[in-house]
């Protein structure tokens, strides 16, 4: 099924499939408000997945800095699959493809909140040296985690500094 699922870049003409596509994957939030102010920073990097054509998937990669260190990070999500598309590889595709993008581009690590179950098996695994911008509850620390990129394992410690819209606590706790 994976060689059916190409990648592209979102343009704004593909807004209409992303207000069909977060209320359908996340029913009980709207993650439209967050999706709509990523979409506007500059340097985001926001994939779209299709299969056979047809948009299915829809990833961001935020780009941001981690302490006082030069080389950059970016934060990872949301990440979301139309669910009659889901567990058909799409949304690893899209971790994959931003991974690949980010690596070229010199990016050190990919962070994400989000369920380990689903993002250890891409290699993420629970950090404490890259703190997120706010104070998570204790029970969401293995959430918190962290995939080194391009064999870059140089030690990094310090809080992820994000731009705009993540600088909203409420998205944090
Ligand atoms: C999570 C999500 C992006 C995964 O995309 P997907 O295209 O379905 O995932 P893939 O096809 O690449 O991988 C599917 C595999 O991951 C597993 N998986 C999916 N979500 C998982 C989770 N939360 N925990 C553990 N495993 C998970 C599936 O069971 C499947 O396992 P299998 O390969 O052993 O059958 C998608 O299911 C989705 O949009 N979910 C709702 C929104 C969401 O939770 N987004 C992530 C948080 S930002």
């Amino acid at each position: 099924m994976t060689d059916a699922i190409t990648l592209r870049e979102s343009t704004p003409a593909d807004i209409a499939f992303l207000q069909t596509l977060y209320p359908a994957a996340f029913p009980d939030e709207d993650l439209l408000p967050l999706v709509r102010s990523l979409l506007e920073l500059p340097d985001v990097l926001s994939l779209l997945a299709l299969a056979r054509g047809v948009p299915a998937g829809h990833a961001v990669f935020t780009p941001g800095t981690v302490g006082g260190h030069a080389a950059p990070v970016a934060l990872l999500g949301p990440v979301a699959v139309l669910p009659r598309h889901q567990c058909q590889g799409i949304g690893s595709t899209l971790i994959r493809g931003g991974r690949t993008r980010l690596e070229a581009a010199g990016t050190a690590r990919l962070l994400v909140l989000g369920d380990p179950a689903y993002y250890g098996r891409h290699g993420f695994a629970a950090t404490s040296d890259i703190r997120p911008p706010y104070d998570l509850p204790r029970e969401w620390a293995p959430a918190w985690q962290s995939l080194s990129l391009g064999g870059d394992d140089a030690p990094m410690n310090g809080t992820l500094r994000v731009p705009g819209p993540w600088c909203n606590p409420a998205l944090w706790a």
